[in-house]
Formats: C-alpha cells, structure tokens, sequence
C-alpha cells in the first residue's frame, strides 16, 4: 500500500494513527510540489478527482480540464471536485484554445481524460477515436510547445490483451513483454503511449512517464450504463437492487484490483519521483483475483444474492496481474527502502 487507507473501515486509534502517519509520509515525499502548477485531464472523473484532491494536498495549484459529461450531475457532487480549491475547465480536449489555456504556465501534467470504458468505446470506435486519439494528439503538441517538466500519461493494463499466447492460468505481465490488445479501447492506448514517447522525452522537451493501470476500485466508484468494467462496483449495485450477479464468461478472468487511493498516490508519485521519468509503469498490487472470487466476496454482504452465468462481453480480456517490480523501483524504493506495496486492501 502506498497511500493511507482513508477508505477502510476504522480499526481504531491504533489504525487512525497509522493513516494519519502514512498520509503524512506521503505528503513530505510530494514535498516537491508545493507551489507547482499541475494540469489535470479527466480531472473530473473518478481518478482525476482523487487526483486533485491529493495534488491540492501536497500543496500544488491544480487546474482541471474536463468535459464533466460522464457522469449524471449529482455525481459531480459525490466526487467531490468543487471542494478541492481547483481551477475548472469545462471543455473538451480535442478544443485546442482551451487545452493550451490549461497546459500553458504548467509544471506537471497528468493526461486522464479518455473514453474510458472498454464496452462504450467497441459500441463506439468513432467516439474512443476522438477523445483518445485526437485529443491525446492535441494534449501531446500542446505540452510539445509548453515549458512542461514532465508529462504523466495515464494507459491501462487492457494494453497486455490476453497475454502471452499458448498460457493458461492466470499471468503475471511485464512492462516489456509483447502486447496484443483485444479492444478498441486498448488500442487507442497503445497509440497514445508511442505516441507520447514520440513526441516527448527528448531534449527541451517534457519527460514522459506512462503508468498502466490495473482495475480501479472503491468510493465512489460508479457503475456506467451498458459497461462490464468496474466489477466491485457493478456486482455491488446488482446484489443490492436484487438483481443476479453476473459472471461474463464463468467468472474465469483474473483482475489485479487497486485501491482508487493508491492509484492516486502512485499517480502523484509519479509526477516527481526522479525515477520514474521516461518509464512505463505497471499500477497493481501483484495480486491475482479472478472475477468469480469477487462475487464470492461481495455475496456475504447480501444475503440470498444469486449469480449467474452471461456470455464473456467483446473485448473481456482473460487479463492477469501486475508484474510491481518497476513500480517498486521507480515509486516506492526510490525514497522508501524495503517499504510494503499494494495488496492488503480487499475489495
Ligand atoms: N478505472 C479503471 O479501472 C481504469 C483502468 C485503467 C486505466 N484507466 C484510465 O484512467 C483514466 C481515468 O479513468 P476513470 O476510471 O477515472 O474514468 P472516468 O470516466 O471516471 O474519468 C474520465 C474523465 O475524462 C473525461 N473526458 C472524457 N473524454 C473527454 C474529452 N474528450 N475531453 C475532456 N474530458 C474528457 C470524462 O468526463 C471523465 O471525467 C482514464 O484514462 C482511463 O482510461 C482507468
């Protein structure tokens, strides 16, 4: 773990003073950005915003760029944006004006605004195009032409597909094996992140750091209309309306599930760690789950909740877990030798 658990139950003193030291941990290894301008893409969604609010912690003025569309209004609300004393764009990325508006006199930018929902963006390649493609385009040459330190770029472990082929059983992926993505989704980010590398990272320009993600989860995390990603959430909300549980294709798929708070923390990190620039960087805990053992944790909060058996959605990965070897040596030893990451929160 590498941020606090802010989202566990509490334990007690004993577990209280434990966040309160590890926030305090991490707020001096941020250090650096106090004063600093950070520009955040998709601040307004579910990452972005803890995003903000950790940055705005650490001290940074943060100015968010966002088309605030994802999501019914009043999850606005449960985000919790406004509260965070950042600057609000509204607007979309593939709006030049508005990006170099947002991007100019920064420090740092994180790149997170996406079309981010595997089954939206099968459903819709000409949208996932746009927002992922063009927009990262028009993010890269915007940062290209600013004085950026170093610029974040958020990808996804959807980039590993179904892994090696000829593997059966769940797989650990490495950041430099081959990748074969299975979704329009994973191949939008696949571009972005040559793309970044192409355009970035040399002389006078940003550094690139790119993190892939592994499966976010935790508050507030909310379930999108016709999706099959977010399963915590999802499962969640189906046993607790009295709908049946679905497990798409069996449940067989395994998942490295990460904490919203890590990812945030490890995002920031991220920014500033000397490390970590020109790197690509697994975001996981190391920790195989696989989609039917998800159920079957959720299942005992809901008595009488029923599962089912669905047919495996287009563009499901099989998946697998984080290989955290880089993400130890670029985020956590670079500062923290021998220190403990991931894998001790459970869904
Ligand atoms: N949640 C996960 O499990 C996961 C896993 C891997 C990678 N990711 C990546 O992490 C990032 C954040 O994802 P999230 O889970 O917070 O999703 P999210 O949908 O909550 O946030 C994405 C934000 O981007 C904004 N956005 C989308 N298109 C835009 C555009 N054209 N212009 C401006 N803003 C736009 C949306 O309004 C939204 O607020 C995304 O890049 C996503 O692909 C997420």
């Amino acid at each position: 773990m590498i941020a606090p658990s802010v989202q566990a139950p509490s334990l007690g003193s004993e577990s209280q003073d434990k966040d309160t030291a590890a926030e305090e941990s991490l707020l001096r290894r941020l250090s650096g950005l106090r004063g600093a301008r950070v520009a955040v893409t998709g601040g307004g969604g579910l990452v972005g915003s803890r995003v903000v609010a950790l940055a705005r912690r650490a001290g940074a003025s943060v100015a968010v760029l966002d088309r605030f569309d994802a999501y019914p209004e009043d999850v606005r609300e449960l985000f919790g944006l406004d509260r965070f004393g950042a600057e609000l764009a509204v607007g979309d990325i593939c709006d030049r004006d508005t990006v170099r508006r947002v991007v100019k006199g920064a420090d740092y930018v994180i790149h997170a605004a996406a079309y981010a929902d595997v089954a939206a963006c099968a459903r819709h390649p000409d949208v996932a195009f746009e927002a992922n493609v063009r927009g990262t385009e028009i993010v890269l040459e915007e940062i290209a032409a600013a004085p950026v330190r170093r610029l974040v770029f958020i990808s996804s472990a959807a980039v590993y597909g179904n892994g090696r082929p000829g593997v059966t059983g769940p797989q650990v992926f490495q950041e430099d094996q081959l990748l074969v993505p299975v979704s329009v989704y994973a191949n939008t980010k696949l571009w972005a992140e040559h793309q970044a590398r192409l355009m970035l990272g040399g002389p006078g320009r940003a550094e690139v750091t790119v993190l892939r993600y592994f499966s976010v989860y935790g508050d507030p995390q909310i379930p999108k209309p016709g999706s099959h990603s977010w399963m915590v959430a999802w499962m969640s909300m189906h046993a607790h309306l009295g709908l049946p549980i679905h497990l798409n294709g069996g449940g067989v798929q395994v998942r490295d599930l990460v904490h919203v708070e890590d990812i945030a923390a490890a995002t920031v990190l991220a920014l500033v760690e000397e490390r970590a620039a020109g790197q690509v960087i697994n975001i996981g805990t190391g920790t195989p789950t696989s989609v039917r053992e998800v159920a079957n944790l959720i299942a005992p909060h809901y008595p009488g909740s029923r599962q089912i058996v669905t047919p495996l959605p287009e563009g499901d990965p099989l998946g697998g877990y984080a290989s955290i070897e880089r993400m130890r040596e670029c985020l956590v030893r670079a500062v923290h030798p021998g220190a403990r990451v991931g894998g001790d929160r459970r869904p």
